[in-house]
């Protein structure tokens, strides 16, 4: 698929995640295979406001391949003004696309009316797109969900708002907002939205493995995957699903290599932000690399109280030479 000028040979994707997907993240995932990554997501109004916080996460650095930034907001004026200034480069790099989130689920955005909200109202969200659209030369894509809840499934009225108003591409995650992450996602739903449209149609929800993004796209027929949960502590998902798309054996990651990843990600994290805050920051992540070892969890504690790069490093390189 195409986005842009831009070829996705797979639409292998790494959904965005706020306080997960920073940079060492996406590099990570696009060495192993993610062709396309997504921003965690920023605040339009901090974006126009100058906020420098916001601008960090929003940077992006060249070797990190194809990325979108995220915006959230509700105000169509002040969506297109961001999406302006985050269009531009900066310090060198720029973001292939931006993309507009409709699906967030948490409470404070929700009720802001921005979000997730946005779906009670394809009308604002035809003219979000159309103002961004207007405001941007790069792609303009879309995140939403299933709808708001159970008794209001409008992700094709959405998604159609969406499009008409010029939107790229869509990426649907396959729950309600008031499901938040649980039950499954319904691949019914994203049948129904990827048979109503003429851009292409993303599919994200619940994949872990080469196998469950060889089902998502067979069943719904969908352009390219998502995966957002799946990735965490696991990059090696996105060399998986290439395989299993290419229709060739992928062999599980060794021990070694798992270590080896875990380190670089934290090694680019602390490089870019600084072991103050990127050493608490990765301990969620470290945690779900190690899922997989026996006996890990004396060293998950060793490293929850670790504060140095060095010293993580360590305790994860003595996992390649048990004593
Ligand atoms: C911790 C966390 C943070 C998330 N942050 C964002 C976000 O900033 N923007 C967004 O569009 N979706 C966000 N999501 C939703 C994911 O992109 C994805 O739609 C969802 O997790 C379902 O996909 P999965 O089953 O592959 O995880 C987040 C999800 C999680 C678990």
């Amino acid at each position: 698929m195409k986005l842009g000028n831009i070829n996705l040979k797979h639409g292998i994707m790494l959904a965005p995640m706020a306080g997960y997907t920073d940079r060492a993240m996406r590099r990570v995932c696009h060495d192993l295979g993610a062709e396309y990554s997504v921003t965690e997501m920023v605040s339009a109004k901090a974006v126009v406001y100058g906020d420098k916080k916001t601008f960090s996460l929003a940077k992006i650095l060249p070797d990190e391949g194809p990325v979108a930034i995220q915006i959230f907001g509700s105000e169509p004026e002040i969506m297109a003004e961001a999406a302006a200034k985050l269009a531009a480069p900066l310090e060198g790099a720029f973001p292939v696309a931006i993309d507009i989130n409709m699906g967030c689920p948490v409470k404070k955005i929700f009720s802001n009316g921005e979000g997730s909200a946005l779906m009670k109202n394809p009308t604002l969200i035809a003219n979000i797109v159309r103002a961004v659209k207007a405001a941007v030369s790069i792609p303009v894509t879309v995140k939403i969900r299933a709808g708001v809840d159970s008794a209001h499934i409008n992700a094709v009225e959405c998604a159609l708002a969406a499009e008409s108003a010029g939107a790229d591409m869509i990426c649907i995650h396959g729950r309600t907002t008031a499901q938040m992450y649980g039950g499954s996602a319904d691949r019914k739903i994203i049948r129904n939205v990827k048979e109503s449209l003429h851009i292409p149609l993303i599919a994200n929800g619940d994949i872990l493995s080469g196998e469950d993004a060889l089902s998502m796209i067979s069943d719904t027929g969908a352009d390219g995957i998502a995966v957002g949960r799946g990735a965490v502590g696991n990059p090696f998902i996105f060399s998986e699903i290439t395989a299993a798309l290419e229709d060739r054996e992928h062999p599980e990651p060794t021990l070694c290599e798992r270590i080896d990843t875990a380190i670089l990600q934290l090694k680019l994290a602390v490089e870019e932000k600084g072991e103050r805050q990127a050493i608490p920051e990765a301990r969620k992540q470290i945690a779900l690399y190690l899922r997989s070892f026996r006996g890990a969890s004396q060293l998950r504690a060793l490293i929850n109280r670790s504060t140095s790069f060095l010293e993580v490093k360590a305790a994860l390189l003595s996992l390649k030479s048990p004593q």
